[in-house]
């Protein structure tokens, strides 16, 4: 069985819900690094109070025993700790009262499913789309995610992430170990290597927020230790990098996605693109440089993952866009209710923990296993072909 998942949950509903399918058994369970996956996703400059309402942790409420999963289906419960306020509003139960008290939205914000959902589903409560499509959702996938990075921490595969560009402010190359990378971004306010474009980009988001506008930028995730021929060339849904680029475009607002130099490859010669083969003793086979970003043939080549994408600035502005009324066809322009300025810093824990899902899923079908012991086995098996090859 591959690895999978569903999430159900509206953003202001009682929780957000995740079943996955599909772990192995015996797999140690580390509940706080699961819970602080979720409070990255919290953090970053240029976020609304929100942030400060939720302080998510995740439940297990399946598949876990002392400790360790069963192989049994995990379920997982982030709540919404400011639920109390919004019990009426979106009880399951028929209510009484005006669309005020019902906070019935009835005018569509630009750059939200809010219009499309509307007319797709016929809904005229435009509530019952956004509840949904609002990114409160990625932080059940955080959760979901942080639990495939502790499956794959068991085999030596490490992600980091970090923020390369906000608005106009882009933070210079680095030379970091994957290691120092994490450590550093961490204590960075928007996730970036170096403390002066930090202050740039704060003072930046400053200013956008001052003109009651919103803005994106784009982020990076490396992923080390994965060993060789995850993925497949032979069929298009088995290519991993694609399979990637489907789960990074599925985060809420990113509108592209780059892999090693990604666009930059149709803008200078092949000699300037591909990697070089080199052999060694120690290292087998190896490239001399990273530019496809650890991608041939829709395979991992065993260099490290290199994943960017981009995020679309936040569509709820302070300074209003124009739209339409659903019920009178009039022109408006949207009021606001509160929303965050900036959120790629939260964007880039979104984008480690979807790359996280795929590889670990990749990795299940090439060593599958229904315990970790047997997938242990099939990992040894798998390199001692490596070695002998
Ligand atoms: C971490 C994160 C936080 C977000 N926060 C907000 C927000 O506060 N306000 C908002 O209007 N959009 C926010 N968005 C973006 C919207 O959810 C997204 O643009 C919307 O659902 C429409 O989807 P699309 O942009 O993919 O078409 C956020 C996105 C992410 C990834």
């Amino acid at each position: 069985m591959s690895l999978r998942y569903l999430t159900a949950g509206e953003t202001h509903g009682p929780q957000l819900t995740a079943i996955i399918e599909g772990l192995p058994s015996n797999l140690k369970i580390d509940f706080e690094a699961l819970n602080f996956q979720l409070l990255r996703r919290q953090k970053g400059y240029g976020r609304g109070r929100r942030m400060q309402i939720e302080k998510d942790t995740a439940t297990i409420a399946g598949g876990v025993r002392h400790g360790y999963t069963t192989g049994a289906p995990v379920a997982l419960i982030v709540e919404n700790n400011d639920w109390k306020h919004w019990q009426n509003i979106m009880n399951i139960e028929p209510i009484e009262g005006s669309d005020e008290e019902k906070r019935r939205v009835h005018r569509p914000r630009p750059g939200h499913a809010d219009l499309n959902g509307g007319l797709k589903y016929n809904l005229k409560d435009l509530r019952n789309v956004l509840e949904r499509s609002s990114a409160r959702e990625t932080a059940i996938r955080v959760a979901c995610g942080a639990m495939a990075r502790q499956l794959l921490e068991h085999f030596g595969i490490k992600i980091a992430g970090h923020v390369i560009r906000i608005g106009e402010i882009e933070a210079p190359p680095h030379n970091l170990s994957l290691d120092e990378l994490r450590e550093v971004t961490e204590q960075s306010s928007v996730r970036v290597v170096d403390a002066e474009t930090e202050k740039k980009m704060e003072a930046y988001i400053d200013q956008i927020k001052q003109d009651g506008d919103s803005i994106g930028g784009i982020v990076e995730c490396i992923v080390e230790g994965v060993p060789v021929g995850l993925g497949s060339h032979v069929q298009y849904d088995r290519k991993l990098d694609g399979r990637i680029a489907q789960a990074v475009m599925s985060i809420n607002a990113f509108k592209g996605v780059e892999i090693g130099i990604g666009f930059e490859a149709g803008t200078i010669p092949g000699s300037k693109v591909h990697d070089e083969i080199l052999y060694s003793e120690e290292r087998g086979y190896y490239r001399a440089t990273n530019r496809l970003g650890g991608f041939e043939g829709g395979m991992t080549n065993g260099m490290p993952l290199v994943v960017r994408g981009v995020m679309k600035p936040i569509p709820t502005l302070y300074k209003p866009l124009q739209s339409v009324d659903i019920d009178t066809k009039e022109a408006f322009t949207a009021q606001v209710e509160r929303s965050d300025a900036c959120a790629v810093p939260a964007a880039s824990v979104v984008l480690e923990s979807v790359v996280a899902w795929e590889v670990a899923k990749a990795f299940l079908e090439k060593f599958g296993g229904d315990s970790i012991e047997e997938i242990e086995r099939n990992v040894k098996s798998y390199q001692e072909q490596l070695e002998n090859y």
